[in-house]
């Protein structure tokens, strides 16, 4: 329930968001501000432009001033705290800044042993994810050169092998589905069960415990496999089907050419 609750939290600010005409990202309308000053800044300052332009944020619109507040209309005003300005946060108030839009992720997060240790040397969102050049989530995030920074990366590592074998199986669960749709079976259903599995899967990272990741992984599999036997037993009324349509076809050819080997006695 409290995971619907933050699904449609978020749901209901990307709506917003969606909703709101986003000065910035769409090619006719011109630069904001923000980016327009910053660009012919020193290092410092127009670096951040530069690595925003590649990330997934500038993707969906989401531009400085949804992150950093400000008015991205006004030059004069644009950082004055009137207009919502929020400046550059400190470490310990990252998690809210990016979960403002990000709900469940902060929530997840700040449950966590990450979270616990915010302000005492654990991680943010940012020394995973970056600042600026933020890039979509993958299981690539955790790799012993980022993940071995402040503990050992053994843990990491339980973790990342559990959900990898589980990626594996959604990756492959999916491509058998799109071909049965290809054909025409109507895939809706476990299209959509699998939606779930692959939301309820990605939002396990961010406990970041062994054993929660290890067990709700294996659950997930579980569900996986009953989707997987319901496209074997789909296989093998194919293949009957195509073993009944060779029967058919080889009758026929057989009256065909007793039809014919007749015609001929009788000519
Ligand atoms: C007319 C030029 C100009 C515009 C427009 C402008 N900035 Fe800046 N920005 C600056 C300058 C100069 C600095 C460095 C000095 C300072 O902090 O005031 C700066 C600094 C910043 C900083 C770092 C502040 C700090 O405390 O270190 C952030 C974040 C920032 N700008 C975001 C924005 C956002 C978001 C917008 C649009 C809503 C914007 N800027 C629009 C010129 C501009
Ligand atoms: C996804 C949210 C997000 C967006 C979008 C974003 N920023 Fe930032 N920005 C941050 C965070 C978080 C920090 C603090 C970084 C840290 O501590 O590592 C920051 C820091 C900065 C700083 C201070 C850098 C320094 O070295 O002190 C400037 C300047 C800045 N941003 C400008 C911008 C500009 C200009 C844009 C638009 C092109 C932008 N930001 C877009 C999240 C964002
Ligand atoms: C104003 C709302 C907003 C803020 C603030 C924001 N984001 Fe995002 N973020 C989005 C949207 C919208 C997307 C693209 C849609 C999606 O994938 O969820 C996105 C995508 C992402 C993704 C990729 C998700 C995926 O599906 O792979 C990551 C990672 C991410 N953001 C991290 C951050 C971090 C870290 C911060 C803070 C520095 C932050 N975001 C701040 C709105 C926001
Ligand atoms: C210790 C590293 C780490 C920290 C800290 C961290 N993340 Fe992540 N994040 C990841 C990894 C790894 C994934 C990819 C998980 C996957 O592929 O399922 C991820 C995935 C995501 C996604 C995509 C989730 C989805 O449903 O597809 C978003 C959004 C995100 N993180 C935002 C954040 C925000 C916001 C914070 C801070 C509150 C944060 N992350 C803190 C490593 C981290
Ligand atoms: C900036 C430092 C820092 C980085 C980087 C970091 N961690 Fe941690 N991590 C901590 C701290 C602090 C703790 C809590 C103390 C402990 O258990 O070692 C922790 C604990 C953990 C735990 C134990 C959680 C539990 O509930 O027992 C796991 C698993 C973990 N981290 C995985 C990762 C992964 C995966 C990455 C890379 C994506 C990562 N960490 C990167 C600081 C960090």
């Amino acid at each position: 329930m409290a995971k619907l609750l933050n699904l449609s939290a978020f749901m209901l600010v990307t709506l917003i968001f969606m909703f709101q005409p986003q000065p910035g990202y769409s090619q006719e309308q011109p630069e904001i501000v923000c980016i327009q000053c910053h660009s012919g800044m020193p290092e410092k300052y127009s670096q951040p432009v530069k690595l925003w332009r590649g990330s997934i944020h500038a993707e969906n619109g989401i531009a400085c001033n949804a992150c950093h507040g400000g008015d991205p209309k006004d030059a004069a005003n644009a950082m004055s705290r009137e207009r919502g300005f929020l400046g550059v946060p400190k470490d310990p108030d990252i998690p809210a800044f990016c979960g403002r839009c990000h709900v469940g992720v902060m929530k997840d997060y700040l449950a966590s042993a990450h979270g616990r240790a915010l302000g005492k040397g654990g991680p943010t969102c940012v020394t995973c994810h970056g600042n600026h050049q933020v890039l979509k989530a993958s299981l690539e995030l955790i790799n012993e050169k980022s993940c071995s920074r402040c503990h050992s990366y053994d843990r990491a590592r339980s973790i990342r092998d559990a959900m990898q074998e589980t990626e594996t199986m959604i990756v492959a669960t999916e491509a058998r589905i799109i071909d049965f749709k290809k054909v025409g079976s109507d895939t809706e259903k476990l299209e959509k069960e699998l939606f779930a599995l692959r939301n309820h899967f990605h939002s396990l990272f961010h406990n970041v415990n062994v054993e929660t990741v290890k067990k709700e992984s294996s659950q997930i599999q579980t569900e996986l496999k009953k989707i997987q036997s319901v496209l074997a037993t789909w296989d093998q009324t194919n293949q009957k089907r195509k073993i009944a349509g060779a029967i058919a076809i080889s009758v026929m050819l057989l009256i065909a050419l007793f039809a014919h080997l007749l015609r001929k006695t009788f000519e």
